[in-house]
């Protein structure tokens, strides 16, 4: 076989589709020269037939080009005519490059087609241009006939088409297991697979990396392909794409093997080939149910409707808005759509978000399936509300909550609402950058075992982690799951993953996010082979008559899917959810709008339709680009003079990286190793996310983001001390890599000319500058503790506190003083007390987490923090004021009435 993927390690894989579009835009560039009549041909043809070598294995697992228009390349290429190939180059590399191929018979057809009437059209006609566009995409045939067969067979099925059908599916064809998985890894178009029983393992064309690939994603593959490998084939699949429809065509018992466990992921079994024309039904029919969008289908509809309303939204139907003599602009910007499909009632099938019973609860069933959970709430004012609700549902007044102190602030309010205690545990620090990273495993299963050893592991009842972290630091959650529930079998989980649900699309992430990991200890727990680990393990694995699989994750689907801001979900995958549907109803009542907005409801339903048939495609997209502008920003020369892209050993200590993995490109990193590290390590750095340190460039986080967006029209979100963060999302293209780089190259420049005219001066306040930036950054605040007052018992060593209550009794005027930053009397009060016990959270934008919540005891470090802050945005501060403090006397009040009060509480 050629070299489908040219690159080194783990880039290789990433870049393989990239590679592919390369080699047609040069295909294309060569047969343009070939048809300027350039004095080159011979050269030019030789040029073209190396890179034809090169596609050809990659084409074999495409449905375009296909290999008829294949083989007429090759023939052209052959017999010498230099301007049909040059058409022919041409003509498939811009039907590829533009993806007209989809809808464009012209970009099928050979130049032979008109003279031979045994050559089927490949398309209908009523996918012709100008008519509406019908979706199209690939079904993978797995077969073990002969490759004579293949062709007969594709226009077999091509055969079966009709004008009615909703979906053009073109057939690709390979003949063994290891082909078939290396299809649906580089075939972003295969939607659905076929396999006909009998196909062989290996793979009839060998490819380098094919083994690696295989046992990256099926360990245990190559050790199994002595059985049953139709079984073991959809297992792999779906271990790769869990939303590919599999069907299995075999002359075996098919009732018997219907029902059988192993055949669950299979979505239809056939006898033998005698019911093609159901088998092509029942692919555009799981095709449809992807498709469909239940509440985004229904609304369009009932925007058509001329609907009379007498309720209370005057946009609805636009009326208030086209008919207004001053806010005409408004509905011109937006459109009719948005007003027509607008509504205050429930009735005419809009179903209700708040007790759905119809198409909103189809939706949600659909948004479900696609994000692995047992069940899935929308939630229409992002995923702080989405986390305040799991917060109220899951937790009474009391509970302890172990939770890490710099996660998103709705947690901490959260909390505040439940009233459960929180005991927080910090992050390692990566100081360097003046941020946190994520929560390691071990300082929370030392939380649960002094709370054990407590006697207070009752009270206990949630864990809530950020993954990934702003920064990307993805945490190994089925490693935390299983560590935690050896210690306290029944703890819930609370995964926040706003910035994460596109990791579910990922083979490689999807192990990483909760609803991957939860998937991974269901099936463990249940595997008959449990009880013996167990037994062996000796207390360092739950204990499989008590342990509970109970995880919740919160989703922006705003974030890094398409659906409207505030677009949120709640994902969940708790076997004892009857035990709290009642109160998660309550929660989700008090959080939840009367007034849901029905624009965001219906982008969920469609982020949902997209990622399940192009997620995957979107998203190794995305991390291909990511990783490509990574390389160019460390490898530039210029560039990294400057700036760089912080690599995943400069993210995460290598105590927390025991396969050695360190960056992307690193040589000698395959697929296998890479797989290895996911699975083990016990942080991985989320590679859309890039952090980009510029100390060295002389800018603080906040002077680059200004000059990247003054200047350059480059937004970014988050800033640091001495970085700013570069998200990839499915969103972008190469061109927005391209812009980025030039950025940096310009500035880079601009300081290369401004260092070298100001001579000694100007490179002396430069380095001084770099120095403050990268030397000299103020050490992290940890949590300190809660005030005894808020505290069951002052003595013990663990670290809970009631926090709802300090943050109401700063609700009374009389409970409160204030104490300025920088006066003398805080350095009193830090060196004779009283203690200075915060009234308020305290959040600092950037990093964006409480440097002090209600109740906090203030320490030295938190005030040599805020001092050293420079940022202007400080939620609960007010400079005017002073540090909002609880009074002593107040605290000494709440003591002795809080043991009762709390008694009668619980
Ligand atoms: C970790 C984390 N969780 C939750 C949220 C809140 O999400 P939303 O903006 O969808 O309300 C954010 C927002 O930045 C976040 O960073």
């Amino acid at each position: 076989m050629g070299k489908p993927m040219e690159a080194s390690g783990v880039r290789a894989f990433f870049s393989a589709s990239s590679e592919r579009e390369e080699r047609w835009r040069e295909l294309h560039r060569v047969g343009k020269a070939l048809a300027a009549g350039s004095g080159q041909a011979d050269k030019l043809r030789q040029e073209a037939q190396a890179l034809v070598a090169q596609l050809r294995p990659l084409e074999d697992l495409c449905g375009y080009p296909g290999g008829r228009l294949m083989a007429q390349l090759s023939e052209r290429l052959k017999d010498g005519d230099g301007a049909s190939l040059a058409r022919l180059t041409q003509r498939i590399s811009m039907s590829l490059l533009s993806n007209s191929y989809r809808d464009d018979p012209e970009a099928w057809k050979s130049d032979q087609e008109e003279d031979d009437p045994h050559i089927p059209k490949v398309l209908p006609p009523s996918i012709g241009r100008g008519q509406a566009r019908k979706p199209y995409c690939e079904v993978l045939i797995v077969s073990p006939g002969e490759r004579s067969t293949w062709g007969p067979m594709c226009d077999g099925i091509r055969r079966l088409r009709r004008d009615t059908d909703q979906f053009v599916v073109e057939p690709v064809v390979v003949g063994s297991f290891e082909d078939a998985v290396l299809a649906v890894l580089v075939n972003y178009n295969i939607q659905a697979v076929v396999m006909f029983d009998g196909f062989g393992y290996e793979a009839q064309t060998p490819v380098a990396d094919l083994r690696e690939l295989v046992s990256a994603y099926m360990p245990q593959a190559a050790a199994a392909r002595d059985g049953d490998l139709a079984m073991l084939l959809s297992r792999a699949l779906h271990a790769i794409r869990p939303e590919l429809d599999v069907y299995l065509s075999t002359d075996r018992d098919v009732a018997k093997l219907a029902g059988a466990d192993e055949a669950a992921g299979i979505r239809r079994v056939f006898y033998a080939l005698e019911e093609m024309l159901e088998l092509h039904l029942a692919i555009l029919e799981g095709l449809q149910d992807r498709y469909e969008t239940p509440y985004f289908d229904n609304l369009k509809k009932y925007a058509q409707r001329p609907i009379g309303t007498f309720h209370a939204l005057p946009v609805a139907r636009g009326k208030s808005i086209f008919k207004s003599n001053w806010i005409r602009d408004m509905g011109e910007f937006y459109g009719a759509n948005l007003f027509l499909a607008e509504s205050s009632a429930t009735t005419g099938g809009l179903d209700s978000l708040l007790e759905p019973t119809g198409n909103i609860k189809v939706a949600q069933d659909k948004a479900a399936r696609a994000f692995g959970g047992d069940r899935c709430f929308f939630v229409t004012n992002g995923t702080s509300t989405s986390n305040k609700i799991i917060h109220m549902a899951v937790c009474r007044p009391g509970d302890i909550v172990l939770i890490d102190r710099d996660c998103h602030k709705s947690h901490h309010y959260g909390l505040v609402l439940a009233g459960a205690q929180p005991y927080y545990i910090d992050a390692f620090p990566l100081t360097q950058y003046s941020m946190y990273g994520s929560l390691a495993i071990k300082p929370i299963t030392d939380a649960l075992k002094q709370l054990k050893a407590e006697g207070k592991l009752d009270k206990v009842r949630m864990l809530v982690l950020t993954n990934c972290t702003f920064d990307g630091h993805v945490a190994n959650v089925e490693r935390t799951m299983l560590e935690c529930l050896a210690i306290k079998p029944d703890l819930i989980f609370l995964w926040d993953e706003a910035w994460f649900g596109f990791a579910r699309f990922s083979p490689f992430l999807r192990r990483r996010t909760a609803m991957g990991a939860a998937a991974k200890l269901r099936a463990m727990f249940a595997d008959p082979g449990y009880r013996e680990k167990f037994a062996a393990a000796k207390g360092t694995l739950p204990d499989p008559d008590k342990v509970r699989v109970r995880v919740y994750e919160s989703d922006s689907v705003h974030k890094s899917m398409s659906s409207l801001r505030q677009g949120s979900v709640v994902v969940v995958a708790d076997q004892d959810f009857s035990s709290v549907e009642a109160s998660f109803k309550e929660a989700f009542f008090t959080h939840t709008s009367t007034s849901p907005n029905l624009q965001i409801i219906a982008s969920l339903d469609v982020a949902r339709r997209q990622m399940e048939f192009e997620g995957y495609e979107l998203v190794s997209r995305a991390i291909q680009l990511a990783v490509e502008m990574r390389r160019e920003i460390n490898q530039h020369p210029l560039i990294s003079k400057y700036f760089k892209a912080a690599t995943p050993a400069e993210m995460i200590p290598a105590e927390y990286r025991n396969s050695g993995f360190s960056d992307y490109g690193q040589p000698g990193w395959g697929l296998a190793k890479l797989v290895g590290a996911l699975d083990s390590d016990e942080f991985f750095l989320d590679p859309t996310r890039i952090t980009v340190l510029c100390g060295n460039a002389g800018m603080d986080g906040s002077q680059f983001k200004a000059l990247l967006s003054s200047e350059y029209d480059i937004q970014i979100n988050k800033t640091s001390r001495n970085s700013v963060l570069v998200q990839i999302n499915i969103n972008n293209t190469k061109s927005d890599l391209a812009h980025l780089i030039k950025a940096l190259a310009d500035m880079s420049r601009a300081i290369d000319k401004r260092l070298a005219e100001g001579g000694e001066p100007e490179q002396g306040a430069f380095k001084a500058r770099v120095k403050s930036l990268v030397e000299d950054v103020p050490d992290l605040p940890n949590f300190s503790r809660f005030h005894d007052a808020f505290r069951d018992n002052p003595k013990s060593k663990t670290a809970e506190g009631h926090m709802r209550e300090a943050f109401y009794l700063a609700y009374e005027a009389s409970a409160r003083e204030y104490v300025k930053l920088n006066s003398k009397d805080v350095e009193e009060r830090l060196k004779n007390g009283p203690e200075m016990v915060s009234a308020k959270f305290v959040i600092p934008y950037p990093p964006g987490f409480p440097i002090m919540v209600p109740g906090q005891v203030i320490t030295q470090e938190t005030i040599t923090f805020m001092r050293k802050l420079d940022v202007k945005e400080i939620h609960g501060f007010n400079a005017s004021l002073g540090l909002e403090l609880l009074k002593p006397s107040a605290l000494a009040a709440l003591k002795k009435e809080a043991a009762p009060k709390r008694e009668r509480e619980r």
